[in-house]
């Protein structure tokens, strides 16, 4: 049984008294469930979230780190240090990360391998954008995504790693992929995994999906054999949604 998982990504919208207000929205609501729920507040808000939620079932991951282990590097926070505070988790390779920040393949395989050397998990989230998808080239960027910033690890380091496909066109656009092309990239995914690091790894890995998913959509969606699961932005702004959509998996 592959793990599930329900992830809120809260990117740059929560100041720290709007974190706390949605932390405690959280865990007024918050279900039990057999799925990993997971939020990620922005950084100067991690040390609070971890505080609030200690005693409820769910993790608090960070939305980014740098690759480097320090230095000079203004601005910028490092695996350990997301591990001092208690951080297990890691979103990489975001499509924001990517598109307004310059982050390439290249980076992210270094990013993966810091995150790795620390024992943090990682989300690793990938996708096409529009035009790739209208030339019909969504299934070769995505394994060159894939290809490129993870298929240098040996096989062991797998159990560390999950996969978000986001399509690009569907981030915050209110445009969702159907459960049929979501369905059809999960598979895509999982099987190029399989080739390369065999039936166990690639049947074992978990692959959320990310787009545009809320409480009307997120049960199609998550039905899909190969769909594990959710990273989940505007809709877990309100513990309301967010709560829906961990009902819905
Ligand atoms: O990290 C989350 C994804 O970017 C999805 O965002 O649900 O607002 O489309 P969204």
């Amino acid at each position: 049984m592959r793990r599930k998982i329900v992830a809120g990504n809260w990117k740059m919208n929560n100041d720290l008294s709007e974190t706390e207000a949605l932390l405690n929205d959280l865990i007024e609501q918050v279900p039990n469930t057999d799925a990993s729920v997971m939020v990620a507040p922005a950084f100067v808000n991690l040390f609070q979230a971890f505080n609030v939620l200690k005693t409820f079932n769910v993790e608090v991951i960070a939305q980014n780190m740098h690759q480097e282990a320090k230095g000079a590097y203004t601005g910028e926070v490092s695996a350990r240090m997301l591990k001092s505070v208690g951080i297990k988790t890691v979103i990489l390779g975001h499509s924001e990360r990517r598109a307004y920040f310059g982050e390439t393949d290249e980076l992210l395989a270094k990013k993966v391998d810091a995150a790795l050397a620390n024992e943090l998990e990682i989300i690793f989230c990938f996708g096409e954008e529009l035009e790739d998808r209208k030339a019909g080239n969504h299934f070769n960027i995505v394994e060159n995504q894939l290809k490129n910033a993870l298929f240098h690890l040996d096989t062991a380091a797998w159990k560390n790693i999950v996969l978000a496909y986001e399509p690009v066109w569907a981030i915050g656009t209110g445009e969702t992929a159907s459960p049929e092309q979501a369905q059809e990239m999960h598979a895509f995914i999982r099987k190029t995994v399989s080739e390369k690091f065999g039936d166990e790894t690639g049947n074992g890995v978990s692959i959320l999906y990310g787009g545009s998913v809320k409480p009307a959509n997120a049960a199609e969606i998550f039905a899909k054999e190969d769909v594990d699961g959710g990273l989940i932005g505007g809709a877990s702004l309100k513990a309301a949604d967010f709560v829906a959509i961990i009902n819905a998996i």
